[in-house]
C-alpha cells in the first residue's frame, strides 16, 4: 500500500515525536471515512491534524493540553490504581470517577490509545471494559516494551488478535479489530 493512494492527508506539519505520525494517520485514513468519530486517548499536536478530517473526542489529563484543545475534551487527571499482574511503570491512570460517566453511551469508531504519556498507559489493560469492544482499537508507539505489553494484554483480555505496523519511517502501532486484516487487504 502506497503514500499516494492517501489523497487528503498531506504531510505539510511537522510533528513534535510524541504525537501521531503520517504513517498512523495514513492507516486511519485508510479504514476511517472522513466525518467518523475518534476517541483519543492524550491529545496534543497531532490532534489538529486528526481534526481535519474526522471528529475528535480527547480524553486528556493535563490542564495545560486540556485548554489548548477546540474539539470536546474530557478532562480527566490522573489518579492511582491497583498493581496490574505483568505491567509495570506508574500506577496512575485517567480518574475513573470522571471518565465512567463520561464514556457511558459514548458513540466513537475508532479508539487512538496514546495517552496518558510513556509509563502510565496500563491502566487501560484494567479499564478496558469501559470501552466500546467492536470499534477500531489503535495503539501507538509500539516501539516501547511497556506499550507491546499493554496491546498483549488488551487483546487477550478481549480475546482477539491484533496486528502490528511498522514502517521504515515513523513508529510501529498496533490495532485491534483492524478492518484492513479483516477485508484480506495487503498490508
Ligand atoms: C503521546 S502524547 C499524545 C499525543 C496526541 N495523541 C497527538 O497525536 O498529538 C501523550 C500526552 O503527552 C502530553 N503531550 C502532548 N503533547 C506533548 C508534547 N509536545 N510534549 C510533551 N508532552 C505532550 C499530553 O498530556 C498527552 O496527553
Amino acid at each position: 500500500m502506497r503514500p499516494d493512494r492517501y489523497k487528503f492527508i498531506t504531510c505539510d506539519y511537522n510533528l513534535d515525536g510524541v504525537s501521531v505520525d503520517y504513517s498512523l494517520l495514513e492507516y486511519i485514513q485508510r479504514v476511517l471515512p472522513e466525518g467518523k468519530t475518534i476517541l483519543e486517548l492524550g491529545s496534543g499536536e497531532g490532534t489538529e491534524q486528526l481534526l481535519k478530517y474526522w471528529e475528535v473526542i480527547s480524553v486528556e489529563h493535563d490542564s495545560e493540553y486540556a485548554e489548548k484543545l477546540t474539539n470536546r475534551c474530557i478532562y480527566a487527571p490522573l489518579t492511582e490504581h491497583k498493581a496490574i499482574r505483568n505491567h509495570s511503570g506508574s500506577m496512575q491512570w485517567y480518574d475513573r470517577d470522571i471518565l465512567i460517566p463520561e464514556l457511558e453511551g459514548l458513540e466513537y469508531d475508532l479508539l487512538l490509545v496514546d495517552g496518558p504519556p510513556k509509563d502510565t498507559r496500563c491502566g487501560i489493560v484494567k479499564y478496558i471494559e469501559l470501552f466500546d469492544a467492536d470499534v477500531i482499537m489503535v495503539f501507538d508507539d509500539l516501539q516501547r516494551k511497556a506499550d507491546r505489553a499493554i496491546l498483549n494484554s488488551v487483546a487477550g483480555k478481549l480475546k482477539k488478535p491484533f496486528v502490528t505496523y511498522t514502517y521504515q519511517e515513523g513508529k510501529p502501532f498496533g490495532v485491534i479489530n483492524d478492518p484492513c486484516t479483516e477485508c484480506g487487504e495487503p498490508k
